[in-house]
C-alpha cells in the first residue's frame, strides 16, 4: 500500500512537531521536495523516514532529527494499519453481501439441478478459477457424480467412488483442503485433466457428506486459507439448498403419487378399462414438450392431466356406469364433471393453478364445447393440450359399447379436428410427438 508523507503531515502534525523542537528542522519527501521548514536551510545529516522496507522521506536539522523521523515512521505505520483494516473490512463486507445474495437466490429455487448450476456460478464469482464443478453422491449407486460444472468441467461426466481421487477423498473425510501443487499429490488421478492447483470442500448436511465442490486452475494458483474459508461458507449454503430442493422433489413425487392414486380410484368407477389417467398424462406431457412449454407450465400440465376427470367423483353411478348411450338429461349431468372438478379443487390452494386445465378440458377451439363455450386462446393452454391427449386415449381404448380404434385412424381423426375441436398448434405438437415416440 502506497503512503504519501505529505498527506500524513497535513493533519496538524507540523505544529505538534514544531512545539516539540526548539531548533529549526526540515522535512523532505523522498524526491527531496520540502514539506516543512525553510528550503534555504541545508543540514549535512539527513535521517530517513522508513516505511515498509523503503524510505518515504527525510528529516534533517538539530538534535531531535532522529526522534522526529521515528515519530513519522510510527505515524506512517499506524496509518497503514488503519488503511489495511479498512480494506479488510471492505473485503469482508463484500463477501458478506455476496453470500447474502447467494442465499437469496438459492432460496428462490427448488430444482436441484438449477441450485447446483447457481452454486458453481457463484463460486466462480467469489473465487477466481477456470474450472468449477459440483459433485453429488448418487444415493442409489453411492458414486460421486458431477452434476454441474463450469469450463471443461461442464462436459465432464466423471464419477468417482468415495475415497477415490482427491474429490473422493474429501467426500470420505468430510474436510476441506487446498492442494496448490497437484503433481506432488499421490491422490491426484493423473491423465484425467490438466489441472495444477485445486481447492475442494465437502457439502455436508448434519454429519453426512452429500457431495463436493471442486475449484481448480490449469495454471499453478496460490489458493489461500481465506479462499478456502469463503468456499466453505458457500458450501454450507449450497448443501442446505440442495437438500431442500431434494426434499421438495421427494415431497412433490409423494404428492403426485397420492393424487394419481386418487385419480385412479375415481377412474375405477368409470367405464374405462384402466390406465386412462396415466396415459392422458403421458400424452399431454409429450404434447407439452413439443409445444415448447416452460418447466413450470409442464408441472401444471402434469397435475391437471392426472386430475382432469376428478369431477367424476360427483357424477351418479347410474350415469357414469351406464353401458348404453346417455339420454339428454344424463349427458347434461355427465358434462357437469368439469364443474365438479373445479368444486373439488378450489378449496386447496395448491390446486388453484390447475383449475382452468381441469375445468376446460372439454372446451372446443371453435367455442362449441363445455362448460363455458370458451374458444381459441380463451381456453387455457393446459386444457387445450389435455383435450387432445384425452380424446386420443378415449379413441384408442376399448369401451363397453365399442372396440378401440387403431392409432392411425385416431391420428387422422385428431388431424381432421384441428381448428374445430382442437387448437391446430397443439395438434401439430401432438403429431410430432407421436411420430417421434413411435
Ligand atoms: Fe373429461
Amino acid at each position: 500500500m502506497k503512503l504519501d508523507l505529505q498527506r500524513l503531515l497535513k493533519k496538524g502534525i507540523y505544529s505538534l512537531i514544531a512545539n516539540m523542537c526548539d531548533e529549526p528542522f526540515l522535512i523532505q519527501n523522498v524526491r527531496g521536495q520540502v514539506l516543512y521548514g525553510n528550503a534555504d536551510d541545508k543540514y549535512p545529516e539527513k535521517c530517513p523516514v522508513g516505511y515498509q522496507d523503503g524510505v518515504i522521506g527525510w528529516v534533517s536539522g538539530g538534535k531531535k532529527t532522529e526522534a522526529i523521523a521515528k515519530l513519522l515512521e510510527h505515524l506512517a505505520t499506524s496509518e497503514y494499519e488503519k488503511k489495511a483494516l479498512g480494506k479488510e473490512t471492505l473485503a469482508k463486507y463484500r463477501e458478506l453481501i455476496l453470500l447474502y445474495d447467494i442465499t437469496e437466490k438459492l432460496a428462490a429455487s427448488l430444482d436441484p439441478q438449477e441450485v447446483a448450476s447457481l452454486i458453481i456460478q457463484e463460486a466462480n464469482k467469489l473465487i477466481n478459477a477456470n474450472k468449477v464443478s459440483l459433485m453429488l453422491i448418487n444415493e442409489n449407486t453411492g458414486l460421486l457424480e458431477v452434476i454441474a460444472g463450469l469450463g471443461d468441467e461442464a462436459k465432464t461426466k466423471m464419477s468417482l467412488k468415495v475415497g477415490e481421487g482427491i474429490a473422493g477423498y474429501i467426500a470420505l473425510t468430510g474436510k476441506a483442503e487446498i492442494i496448490n501443487n497437484l503433481s506432488d499429490d499421490p491422490r491426484f488421478l493423473v491423465g484425467t485433466r490438466k489441472v495444477s492447483s485445486m481447492m475442494c470442500a465437502p457439502l455436508r448436511i448434519k454429519d453426512k457428506t452429500i457431495g463436493v465442490i471442486n475449484i481448480s486452475s490449469e495454471e499453478p494458483a496460490n489458493y489461500t486459507a481465506e479462499d478456502l474459508k469463503l468456499l466453505s461458507a458457500l458450501t454450507l449454503q449450497a448443501a442446505a439448498a440442495i437438500e431442500n430442493a431434494r426434499l421438495y422433489d421427494a415431497l412433490k413425487e409423494a404428492f403426485l403419487t397420492a393424487v394419481s392414486t386418487l385419480a385412479e380410484t375415481i377412474e375405477k368407477r368409470d367405464t374405462y378399462t384402466g390406465g386412462h389417467t396415466k396415459r392422458v398424462m403421458e400424452y399431454s406431457l409429450a404434447i407439452g414438450k413439443y409445444f415448447g412449454l416452460p418447466d413450470n407450465e409442464m408441472e401444471r400440465l402434469k397435475l391437471a392431466a392426472v386430475l382432469h376427470d376428478v369431477g367424476k367423483i360427483g357424477v351418479r353411478d347410474d350415469i357414469l356406469l351406464k353401458n348404453g348411450k346417455l339420454d339428454e338429461e344424463e349427458y347434461r349431468e355427465m358434462k357437469r364433471h368439469t364443474i365438479y372438478g373445479e368444486e373439488v379443487l378450489k378449496y386447496i390452494k395448491y390446486f388453484k393453478d390447475i383449475i382452468p386445465g381441469v375445468k376446460s378440458h372439454h372446451e372446443r377451439y371453435d367455442g362449441k364445447g363445455y362448460p363455458e363455450g370458451l374458444s381459441g386462446t380463451q381456453i387455457d393452454i393446459i386444457a387445450r393440450i389435455i383435450a387432445v391427449g384425452d380424446t386420443f386415449d378415449a379413441m384408442t381404448s376399448d369401451r363397453p359399447y365399442r372396440n378401440a380404434l387403431s392409432k392411425e385412424v385416431a391420428y387422422a381423426e385428431i388431424k381432421k379436428c384441428a381448428g374445430s375441436q382442437f387448437d391446430p398448434e397443439v395438434v401439430r405438437a401432438f403429431l410430432k410427438a407421436m411420430a417421434l415416440n413411435n
